[in-house]
């Protein structure tokens, strides 16, 4: 049994990466910020499909409409298309900084819009979600120990 609810889940996974982001800021060593930049984009592209397969559904099927989760994807394509681009290059501040603005701008909305909303819907188990997220992390996690 899970002991906290999915939005509390996911929103450990922004303040981790939040966290990873302003170490990549601090760091002056060309290979340390390869390796952070490399931990972000790996964390961002799990948790984007944590929340695809599992919450995003389960939040459309309750609320019964395609707001907030049709802008949702729409912000993960564009987080996809930065971090391919910071995949192709050693070390990129401005993309990362870049990726940075979009992530805030996005947990926001998720934080903000969102996870109230699926806190207050009847037939939203957040539980019972929770535990499919930690299920699913774990095997999308083998091979990329963070
Ligand atoms: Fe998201
Ligand atoms: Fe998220």
């Amino acid at each position: 049994m899970a002991a906290h609810d999915a939005c509390t889940l996911l929103d450990d996974d922004h303040n981790e990466v939040i966290r990873l982001f302003e170490q990549h800021k601090a760091a002056h060593e060309a290979n340390r910020k390869r390796l952070l930049a490399a931990q972000i984009c790996q964390e961002l592209m799990v948790h984007m499909q944590l929340e695809e397969e599992i919450f995003y559904p389960a939040f459309r099927q309750a609320r019964g409409s395609e707001d907030l989760v049709e802008d949702a994807e729409h912000e993960h394509r564009e987080a996809r298309e930065l971090i391919a681009m910071i995949q192709q290059k050693q070390v990129d501040d401005r993309l990362m900084l870049e990726l940075e603005d979009a992530i805030l701008h996005h947990v926001n909305d998720e934080r903000e819009k969102m996870f109230p909303q699926a806190r207050k819907m009847q037939g939203l188990d957040l539980m019972q979600l929770a535990q499919q997220l930690e299920a699913r992390k774990a095997e999308l996690m083998v091979g990329h120990p963070a």
